[in-house]
Protein backbone atom coordinates (compact mmCIF):
# COMPACT_ATOMS: atom_id res chain seq x y z
CA UNK A 1 0.00 0.00 0.00
CA UNK A 2 1.58 3.53 -0.99
CA UNK A 3 1.40 6.66 1.14
CA UNK A 4 0.88 10.00 -0.33
CA UNK A 5 0.68 13.91 0.46
CA UNK A 6 -2.32 16.21 -0.92
CA UNK A 7 -2.90 19.81 -0.17
CA UNK A 8 -6.31 21.77 -0.97
CA UNK A 9 -4.86 24.48 -1.90
CA UNK A 10 -6.56 28.28 -0.82
CA UNK A 11 -8.15 28.24 -3.25
CA UNK A 12 -10.51 25.17 -2.29
CA UNK A 13 -10.57 26.07 0.96
CA UNK A 14 -11.83 29.97 0.15
CA UNK A 15 -14.33 28.16 -2.45
CA UNK A 16 -15.70 25.58 -0.16
CA UNK A 17 -14.84 23.02 -2.22
CA UNK A 18 -12.95 20.94 0.46
CA UNK A 19 -15.80 18.84 1.90
CA UNK A 20 -16.53 17.64 -2.48
CA UNK A 21 -12.70 16.86 -2.77
CA UNK A 22 -12.33 14.55 0.23
CA UNK A 23 -15.17 12.71 -0.90
CA UNK A 24 -13.88 11.95 -4.08
CA UNK A 25 -10.95 10.27 -2.48
CA UNK A 26 -13.54 8.61 -0.08
CA UNK A 27 -15.31 7.28 -2.49
CA UNK A 28 -12.55 6.06 -4.33
CA UNK A 29 -11.53 3.75 -1.30
CA UNK A 30 -8.35 5.84 -0.01
CA UNK A 31 -8.38 5.41 3.37
CA UNK A 32 -6.89 9.12 5.48
CA UNK A 33 -4.36 8.65 7.83
CA UNK A 34 -3.82 12.12 8.46
CA UNK A 35 -6.08 15.45 8.15
CA UNK A 36 -5.58 19.13 9.38
CA UNK A 37 -6.05 22.72 8.53
CA UNK A 38 -3.04 25.11 8.63
CA UNK A 39 -1.58 27.47 7.40
CA UNK A 40 1.47 26.92 4.98
CA UNK A 41 4.77 29.59 6.05
CA UNK A 42 7.15 31.56 3.39
CA UNK A 43 9.85 29.35 4.41
CA UNK A 44 7.86 26.01 3.63
CA UNK A 45 6.50 27.37 0.93
CA UNK A 46 10.00 28.08 -0.80
CA UNK A 47 10.95 24.78 0.15
CA UNK A 48 7.96 22.68 -1.27
CA UNK A 49 8.37 24.57 -4.82
CA UNK A 50 12.13 24.89 -4.28
CA UNK A 51 12.14 22.26 -7.85
CA UNK A 52 10.38 25.81 -9.73
CA UNK A 53 12.68 28.84 -8.24
CA UNK A 54 13.78 30.76 -10.74
CA UNK A 55 11.20 30.69 -13.30
CA UNK A 56 8.73 33.43 -13.67
CA UNK A 57 5.81 31.65 -11.65
CA UNK A 58 7.58 30.97 -8.61
CA UNK A 59 7.41 34.26 -6.75
CA UNK A 60 3.43 33.93 -7.56
CA UNK A 61 2.92 30.67 -6.97
CA UNK A 62 4.81 31.64 -3.60
CA UNK A 63 1.97 33.68 -2.50
CA UNK A 64 -0.56 31.73 -3.80
CA UNK A 65 0.43 29.07 -1.51
CA UNK A 66 0.53 30.95 1.71
CA UNK A 67 -2.75 33.26 0.54
CA UNK A 68 -5.12 31.26 3.03
CA UNK A 69 -4.94 28.29 5.13
CA UNK A 70 -5.19 24.96 3.09
CA UNK A 71 -6.23 21.82 4.31
CA UNK A 72 -3.37 18.64 4.44
CA UNK A 73 -4.28 14.81 4.22
CA UNK A 74 -2.42 12.16 3.86
CA UNK A 75 -3.73 8.86 2.35
CA UNK A 76 -3.34 5.38 1.72
CA UNK A 77 -4.38 2.78 -1.08
CA UNK A 78 -3.07 1.15 -3.90
CA UNK A 79 -0.86 2.53 -5.63
CA UNK A 80 -2.11 6.14 -4.46
CA UNK A 81 0.69 8.37 -5.76
CA UNK A 82 -0.45 7.62 -9.64
CA UNK A 83 -4.31 7.36 -8.93
CA UNK A 84 -4.64 10.90 -7.03
CA UNK A 85 -2.34 12.72 -9.78
CA UNK A 86 -4.81 11.06 -12.38
CA UNK A 87 -7.96 12.26 -9.93
CA UNK A 88 -6.11 15.92 -9.79
CA UNK A 89 -5.69 16.14 -13.55
CA UNK A 90 -3.24 18.03 -15.37
CA UNK A 91 -1.89 21.18 -13.91
CA UNK A 92 -3.16 24.14 -15.62
CA UNK A 93 -6.94 23.99 -15.06
CA UNK A 94 -7.69 25.39 -18.53
CA UNK A 95 -6.33 21.96 -20.00
CA UNK A 96 -7.66 19.40 -17.56
CA UNK A 97 -9.96 16.71 -18.91
CA UNK A 98 -13.84 17.03 -17.40
CA UNK A 99 -14.02 14.40 -14.34
CA UNK A 100 -10.68 15.15 -12.88
CA UNK A 101 -11.12 17.72 -9.89
CA UNK A 102 -9.30 20.72 -11.84
CA UNK A 103 -10.97 19.50 -15.12
CA UNK A 104 -14.09 20.35 -12.76
CA UNK A 105 -13.72 22.87 -10.84
CA UNK A 106 -10.62 24.86 -12.35
CA UNK A 107 -9.81 27.21 -14.58
CA UNK A 108 -7.08 29.22 -13.66
CA UNK A 109 -3.55 27.59 -15.07
CA UNK A 110 -2.04 28.76 -11.16
CA UNK A 111 -4.95 28.34 -8.92
CA UNK A 112 -5.57 24.82 -9.52
CA UNK A 113 -7.38 23.42 -5.89
CA UNK A 114 -4.48 20.92 -5.32
CA UNK A 115 -1.43 19.38 -5.20
CA UNK A 116 -0.37 15.67 -4.70
CA UNK A 117 3.13 13.95 -3.89
CA UNK A 118 4.46 12.96 -7.17
CA UNK A 119 6.90 9.91 -6.69
CA UNK A 120 7.20 7.43 -3.25
CA UNK A 121 10.27 9.64 -2.25
CA UNK A 122 8.60 12.93 -2.18
CA UNK A 123 5.14 11.90 -0.45
CA UNK A 124 7.67 10.06 2.37
CA UNK A 125 9.61 14.12 2.37
CA UNK A 126 6.14 15.78 2.22
CA UNK A 127 3.87 13.41 4.97
CA UNK A 128 7.12 14.34 7.15
CA UNK A 129 7.19 17.82 6.88
CA UNK A 130 3.12 18.14 7.53
CA UNK A 131 2.55 15.60 9.99
CA UNK A 132 4.11 14.58 13.12
CA UNK A 133 3.99 10.78 14.41
CA UNK A 134 1.46 11.00 16.30
CA UNK A 135 -1.12 12.60 13.83
CA UNK A 136 -0.78 10.18 11.52
CA UNK A 137 -3.35 6.97 12.25
CA UNK A 138 -2.45 3.55 11.80
CA UNK A 139 -6.08 1.21 11.60
CA UNK A 140 -7.75 -1.21 9.96
CA UNK A 141 -11.48 0.04 8.13
CA UNK A 142 -13.62 -2.02 8.51
CA UNK A 143 -14.80 -2.22 4.64
CA UNK A 144 -11.29 -2.78 3.28
CA UNK A 145 -12.50 -6.83 2.63
CA UNK A 146 -14.79 -5.01 0.14
CA UNK A 147 -12.02 -2.18 -1.40
CA UNK A 148 -10.14 -4.64 -2.24
CA UNK A 149 -10.34 -8.37 -3.44
CA UNK A 150 -8.34 -9.93 0.23
CA UNK A 151 -9.97 -13.23 0.17
CA UNK A 152 -7.16 -15.43 -0.96
CA UNK A 153 -4.78 -13.85 1.62
CA UNK A 154 -3.45 -11.27 -0.61
CA UNK A 155 -4.96 -8.08 -1.50
CA UNK A 156 -5.80 -7.48 -4.95
P1 LIG B 1 1.61 20.64 -7.70
O1 LIG B 1 3.14 20.54 -7.65
O2 LIG B 1 1.09 21.90 -7.08
O3 LIG B 1 0.98 19.39 -7.23
O4 LIG B 1 1.17 20.76 -9.24
P2 LIG B 1 1.74 20.02 -10.51
O5 LIG B 1 2.75 18.97 -10.13
O6 LIG B 1 0.58 19.60 -11.34
O7 LIG B 1 2.46 21.22 -11.26
P3 LIG B 1 3.94 21.78 -11.19
O8 LIG B 1 4.48 21.82 -12.59
O9 LIG B 1 4.75 21.09 -10.13
O10 LIG B 1 3.71 23.29 -10.76
C1 LIG B 1 3.54 23.66 -9.40
C2 LIG B 1 2.43 24.68 -9.28
O11 LIG B 1 2.85 25.94 -9.80
C3 LIG B 1 1.75 26.62 -10.38
N1 LIG B 1 2.12 26.92 -11.75
N2 LIG B 1 1.99 28.11 -12.27
N3 LIG B 1 2.99 28.93 -15.68
C4 LIG B 1 2.49 29.16 -14.47
O12 LIG B 1 2.07 30.25 -14.14
C5 LIG B 1 2.45 28.03 -13.52
N4 LIG B 1 2.91 26.81 -13.78
C6 LIG B 1 2.69 26.10 -12.64
C7 LIG B 1 0.55 25.71 -10.26
O13 LIG B 1 -0.17 26.08 -9.09
C8 LIG B 1 1.17 24.34 -10.08
O14 LIG B 1 0.33 23.48 -9.37
MG1 LIG C 1 4.46 19.38 -8.86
Amino acid sequence: MEKTLIILKPDSVQRRLTGKIISRFEEKGFQTIGLKMTRISETMARKHYAAHQGKDFFEPLIRYTISAPVIVLALKGRNAIEVVRKMMGATFGSRSEPGTIRGDYALSNRFNLIHGSDSPASAEKEIGIFFTKDELFEYAPTDLPWIYDMSAGEII
